[in-house]
């Protein structure tokens, strides 16, 4: 609009994948803004568009070439309205792993940046500026985006992601993570412990620290030792106004003695625990190169829940992995009554180029694979809906996040991470309040306030 301030930029940051890319995004729109850029939900509108992608499986890749189809259109309409043109940015798992594919197959594309140097990308959307049309990718640079990203953060409500580790180590032989995002490495405690105390001065009540495999943290801590990602969380939990910590994602390898402990010792440290096993079958496990087998796994669960017996553990599964057998499958569902999950997701095995699973023989049929996630889901959900179901007549502590559809409806997190939709709450955003679960359906709960929190004792 003609009316509009010149130096107003708009701003759409459009995020795909896992936590870390939703992190990554409120860091980018942190490193825009001192440039004028103002995020606008609507793509047609904006002046700059960034698409931050993931390379996970085939089809979250493909998505990327579909939108980028119709941000071209929506340039086009821009320009012939007479509103400039706008800049088109492709960022995160998807650009690292297919840079230059991007750009031979969407011409469109102004420039591609990996997840390791977003932090450049007021040089380069100048550089972009002043070429007109040349287009520019930045690569891999894990060491210095965090010292380089503004100390300012935006926040949005009272619960916040944090990263504390990039990257994975692990090499499991289905997964492009170790790829797209290098190496472990972990953010010193110092600057950690600055972002949270930030995080909670601006009213966030929980903070979730992120990592591609977060319980292998092993940042700097100020003697110059290593700390553990159970000793940072403490450290974090000694903040004022935190009063909740959660932490994903984790690998069964790294669940070290003292994480479990603290799962028992530190009140903040909500009784939840996103712990991915991915199969049941031994066999298909050591193919996954997983590092630990499907004993040890639940062995591992006993540890947890002896150290907090009602703690809701959720994970992730792949079914239909090369090799995979109905009697490997039938091991899955056998691990999954044996663990009992309060949450899970699951997915049929995509085939990644580049990675080891991608060539290995015993590729399993596309229906059976579907048949077996329809199985593995059935019983999944059967899982969830008796989790829930068990909450009903309970009070739980609610953290609440965002207004409801029904006026004066707000809906919060319990500390198992349900969704809570209670009446009567929408002038409690950002508090913690009691709450009387009175239901509970497919994916969330409902309940009553049992006393405001003047009201509390
Ligand atoms: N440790 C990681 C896992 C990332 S991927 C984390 O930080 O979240 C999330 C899940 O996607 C994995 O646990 C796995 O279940 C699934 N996944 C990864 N690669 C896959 C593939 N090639 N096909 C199907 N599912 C896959
Ligand atoms: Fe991928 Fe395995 Fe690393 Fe998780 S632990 S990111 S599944 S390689
Ligand atoms: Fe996807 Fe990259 Fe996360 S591939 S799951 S966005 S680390």
């Amino acid at each position: 609009m003609s009316d509009q301030p010149a130096q107003l930029k708009r701003l759409h940051i459009k995020t795909y994948g896992c936590q870390m890319n939703v992190y990554d995004s409120e860091r980018m729109a942190d490193v825009l803004r001192p440039l004028g850029y103002a995020m606008t939900d609507e793509a047609e509108a904006a002046d700059l568009v960034v698409l931050n992608t993931c390379h996970i499986r085939e089809k979250a890749a493909e998505k990327v070439y579909s939108e980028l189809g119709r941000l071209k259109s929506f340039r086009e309409q821009k320009l012939e309205r007479g509103e400039g043109r706008s800049t088109i940015v492709v960022a995160g798992c998807v650009a690292q792993a297919e840079g230059e594919q991007i750009m031979l197959r969407q011409p469109a594309v102004d420039l591609v940046v990996g997840p390791q140097a977003y932090h450049q990308l007021p040089e380069l959307i100048a550089r972009v500026a002043r070429t007109r049309g040349e287009r520019l990718s930045a690569d891999f640079a894990p060491d210095d985006k965090f010292d380089a990203l503004p100390v300012e953060r935006g926040v949005d409500g009272p619960a916040a992601f944090l990263t504390v580790q990039e990257g994975c180590d692990k090499f499991c032989t289905f997964c492009v993570v170790p790829y797209t995002r290098g190496a472990e490495w972990s953010r010193p405690v110092a600057a950690v412990v600055a972002e949270a105390e930030q995080l909670a001065a601006k009213g966030v009540r929980e903070i979730t620290l992120l990592g591609q495999n977060v319980n292998a943290y092993d940042g700097e801590d100020e003697t110059g030792g290593k700390s553990t990602l159970a000793r940072l969380m403490r450290r974090i939990a000694a903040i004022p106004g935190v009063e909740r910590i959660r932490y994903t994602t984790s690998h069964p390898a790294d669940m070290g003695e003292d994480l479990i402990e603290a799962h028992g010792e530190l009140p903040q440290l909500m009784p939840y625990l996103h712990l991915p096993v991915q199969a049941g079958s031994n066999k298909i496990l050591r193919a996954m190169n997983r590092k630990h087998t499907a004993e040890s796994y639940v062995e591992l669960i006993g540890k947890i829940r002896a150290a907090r017996p009602d703690i809701a553990i959720s994970g992730d599964f792949i079914v239909g992995f090369p090799g995979e057998t109905e009697k490997d499958f039938e091991d899955t569902l056998a691990l999954v009554r044996a663990v009992n999950y309060a949450s899970a997701f699951s997915f049929r095995y995509s085939r990644r180029p580049g990675t080891p699973a991608a060539a290995m023989p015993g590729q399993v049929d596309k229906a059976v694979g579907e048949d077996r996630l329809a199985r593995l889901q059935a019983l999944l959900d059967e899982q969830r809906h008796a989790f829930n179901a068990a909450t009903v007549g309970r009070t739980l502590p609610v953290l609440f996040e965002k207004p409801g559809r029904h006026a004066g409806q707000a809906v919060g997190r319990s500390p198992y991470l349900q969704a809570v939709h209670v009446n009567g709450a929408a002038e409690l955003m950002g508090q913690i309040a009691e709450v009387e679960i009175e239901d509970a359906g497919n994916n969330s709960l409902r309940g009553a306030l049992k006393a405001k929190p003047a009201e509390a004792a």
